[in-house]
């Protein structure tokens, strides 16, 4: 992509008009403040720079320039949020191409997916696709849900997939890695045969995998999902993601369930705010898709055994991340689906709008196989309960959940807060995105001169010829960057910049944490080269103990001597500068 365009489209927007369209943004001083849409955020933490045209969370660490905003905030790749920009801006720009890398890449995949797509949904319409179509109205599946989430049909014969991609001429290798093909000593031959085909999707709504479901009986495993391949990873998709995204975020809440299954039944009666996990436990990245679609989480999962460890599982993870959500159990060991089937969708619904919270579920839980009439039990129980209430930030919920084991237990309510406040340490939230280290002297002066780089051509300059070599290597990285940016341009924009460096793993945030020092403006020359004086003194010292390690681990004598000679000048200089 011409960089000219990126800038262009950059300049004809204006990052908190943009901002403003997805999170109400109030001005405060120089800058603009929102509630943060990448953690649960509940006091405004992200700020919006007009001037710099960046936003910064200072809660979880986002930041980047506009394009970064669009790409996480509506997940899409960069091209798409490109286009989305150049719309707002009214930009028409030729050949603006909104095919992610990704699918560049690993085009045939997603052909083979849509190829064996067509092929099941066809063999489920034919009159092989009788029995299944039976099973499927048994269960309530309409005609029109199964066009609407795409459900197919694998035949009995184990070759018919494999034929027509032969035929379509894709290659034996790509057919291998679809991850739908097998090869044996027979040949090739379909993973799948003779089970109901439910595709699942990628956030963008591709299909990238199927899970399988027998439907007579023919079989021992209930569903087989498509292994993991280049295109499809089990642990960064939620299933129906795609088709929830607008009603997440007008409900600005998400239901989650165990199962597709749960997920279809319950968008069959209107509830269309709801995804799932592919059978896999839940995964950062998976929170992370979660924390886009809505501000609460509602767990509602299987209501066995299973459901509620699960449930007790995920609500620990989704804490971590500073996510509290909420948890309806359903009785009799029901799950979502058999639950709409057997009470009907109003009950369901008074169900969802009525959630607990986190410590009731966590009570009754914790309480499942115990009996407190015996002190052992019970005191096993006390203290679990005071365990699980040190994740929790809510003071009140904490309160009352005192109470309650205070009743329970019959153990004053002081003794239980003292025992909590006592054990309780200060909770971290995990960082998302980057972490503030301690900051040392030979960062300080790194950091400072960037700052200075960032705004002022003579101290990139200064840097070329003097420095070149920073010892910290984000820095260094940030610093080449820097350089090469304003040899390109003729001037370095830090929100261009962020645009520049959006490949780079953690460069924008070193951006956004070296600009949050919030220096002077001005600076004089001997200012910087203080920095640059440290940050040589640090690369001298460091070559020193480099030598120090090779001279050790050399054997000639010959060359031993050499490098005692390169340390000794080495050290000269350290002293001579330390006179200057
Ligand atoms: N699952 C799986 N393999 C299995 C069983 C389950 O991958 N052998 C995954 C599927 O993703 C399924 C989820 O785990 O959606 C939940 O499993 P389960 O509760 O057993 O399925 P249900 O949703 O109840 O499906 P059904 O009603 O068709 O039995
Ligand atoms: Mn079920």
């Amino acid at each position: 992509m011409d960089n000219d365009v990126v800038n262009e489209i950059r300049k004809n927007v204006d990052i908190v008009d943009v901002i403003s369209k997805y999170v109400p943004l109030v001005a405060r001083g120089k800058n603009f403040f929102g509630v943060c849409p990448f953690h649960d955020d509940h006091s405004p933490s992200m700020s919006v720079s007009k001037d710099k045209q960046i936003y910064k969370c200072f809660s979880c660490g986002a930041t980047g320039n506009v394009f970064n905003f669009i790409q996480d905030y509506e997940n899409v790749s960069f091209p798409e949020a490109l286009k989305i920009l150049a719309d707002m801006a009214g930009i028409s720009v030729k050949g603006l191409d909104v095919k992610s890398s990704k699918r560049d890449v690993h085009k045939s995949l997603y052909d083979i997916y849509d190829v064996s797509s067509k092929l099941y949904i066809n063999n489920l319409n034919t009159n092989y696709g009788l029995g299944a179509k039976e099973y499927l109205h048994k269960r309530g599946i309409t005609d029109e849900l199964i066009r609407e989430f795409q459900i197919g049909l694998s035949l009995k014969e184990k070759d018919l997939l494999t034929r027509l991609l032969v035929k379509k001429g894709f290659s034996n290798k790509d057919m291998v890695d679809s991850g739908l093909i097998v090869k044996s000593d027979y040949g090739y031959s379909d993973i799948y045969s003779n089970r109901i085909m439910f595709p699942l999707y990628d956030v963008s709504g591709k299909i990238v995998g199927y899970s399988g479901r027998i439907y007579n009986g023919e079989d021992t495993s209930k569903y087989i999902n498509t292994r993991e391949t280049a295109i499809f990873k089990k642990g960064e998709i939620l299933y129906n993601y795609h088709r929830a995204k607008e009603s997440c975020r007008k409900k600005n809440v998400v239901i989650i369930t165990e199962g597709f299954m749960d997920v279809i039944r319950c968008y069959s009666v209107g509830v269309t705010n709801v995804v799932a996990a592919m059978g896999t436990a839940f995964t950062k990245e998976h929170v992370m898709l979660i924390r886009k679609l809505a501000r609460d989480v509602i767990l509602c999962f299987d209501g066995d055994k299973a459901g509620a460890h699960a449930t007790f599982s995920c609500i620990n993870l989704l804490l971590e991340y500073n996510i509290t959500p909420k948890v309806v159990r359903l009785e009799e060991n029901l799950d979502p689906d058999e639950y709409i089937l057997k009470y009907g969708k109003d009950k369901f619904i008074e169900k969802i709008d009525n959630p607990i919270n986190i410590m009731d579920f966590k009570l009754s839980y914790l309480k499942a196989n115990k009996d407190l009439t015996s002190s052992v039990d019970m005191s096993s129980y006390v203290n679990s309960v005071i365990d699980e209430l040190k994740k929790i930030d809510d003071d009140i919920l904490r309160e009352i959940s005192l109470k309650k084991i205070s009743e329970e237990s019959k153990l004053d309510i002081n003794f239980l807060r003292d025992k909590l406040d006592s054990s309780t340490e200060v909770k971290e939230i995990k960082p998302i995105i980057v972490k503030n280290d301690s900051i040392d002297r030979y960062d300080k002066a790194q950091m400072n001169l960037i700052y200075y780089m960032l705004n002022n051509d003579e101290v990139v300059h200064m840097y070329d010829s003097s420095v070149n070599y920073m010892p910290n290597d984000v820095y260094r990285k940030l610093a080449t960057y820097i350089s090469c940016f304003y040899k390109e341009n003729g001037f370095v924009n830090v929100s261009d910049l962020m645009t520049y460096l959006s490949n780079y793993d953690g460069m924008r945030e070193a951006v956004s944490k070296i600009i949050g020092l919030n220096l002077k403006d001005e600076y004089t020359k001997s200012e910087i080269n203080d920095y640059i004086f440290v940050i040589k003194d640090y690369n001298i010292k460091n070559e020193i103990s480099r030598l120090e390690v090779e001279m050790r681990n050399e054997t000639s004598n010959e060359k031993k001597i050499g490098i005692a000679q390169r340390i000794v000048e080495l050290k000269k200089m350290e002293q001579e500068r330390s006179y200057d």
